[in-house]
């Protein structure tokens, strides 16, 4: 069967939280995790801020949500409730954000024990800095928004590009047939890659 069990897991079962290899907690694969696979979902108890919203809060929410929530491409601060907000930066990542369809898939085969990790440059506020210490060697060290027309940009995305033909291929826990496929096509995943 090309897809899961129900829609209501938002955060691959095989992924948990553990000690990062990065910087204190992160997402831990515990199983091989091929690359399409959708490693995370939206689901209806994250919650979601405008920016008008996000001023009128508390200084100490404020700053949880500086840390662990991302912006969407709407502008909007995205705060996970579950595990997922535990996701690490990594300037060579093993996941990517899929456009317009709130999701995250693995770019490249995951190994057990390997972290999972994205790249913060496609999330983050225009004035956000982070120094990084991910290890890689193609490590950016300072870590901030970039360009859509930017290099790096086209390149990451173009790593989801890629990854995309798997996607009815490996097995899909977070999806259902009568989800939109995550491909951006608009049609419903069983008439799309999940045929
Ligand atoms: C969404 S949280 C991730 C979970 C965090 N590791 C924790 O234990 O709470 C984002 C924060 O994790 C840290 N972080 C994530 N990736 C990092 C990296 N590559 N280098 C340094 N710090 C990182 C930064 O402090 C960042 O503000
Ligand atoms: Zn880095
Ligand atoms: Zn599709």
């Amino acid at each position: 069967m090309p897809w899961g069990v129900g829609d209501k897991i938002m955060l691959h079962p095989a992924v948990k939280l553990k000690k990062s290899l990065i910087q204190g907690s992160g997402l831990i694969a515990v199983k091989k995790i091929p690359k399409g696979t959708i490693l995370w979902r939206l689901g209806n108890s994250d919650r979601i801020y405008s920016p008008q919203e996000y001023k009128k809060f508390s200084k100490k929410y404020r700053k949880l949500l500086d840390k662990y929530s991302y912006i969407d491409d709407f502008d909007r601060f995205v705060y996970c409730t579950d595990n997922a907000k535990y996701w690490n930066h990594s300037c060579n990542p093993n996941s990517s954000s899929l456009q317009a369809v709130d999701m995250e898939i693995a770019i490249k085969d995951i190994q057990p024990r390997e972290e999972i990790t994205f790249d913060y440059a496609l999330v983050m506020g225009d004035d956000e800095t982070m120094r990084c210490c991910c290890g890689a060697k193609n490590c950016r060290k300072v870590i901030k928004k970039i360009d859509e027309d930017s290099m790096l940009c086209k390149r990451l995305r173009k790593q989801v590009v890629n990854v995309v033909k798997y996607l009815g291929k490996v097995e899909q826990p977070l999806l259902t047939a009568e989800d939109i496929c995550p491909c951006g096509s608009g049609k419903k995943y069983k008439k799309c890659h999940g045929k």
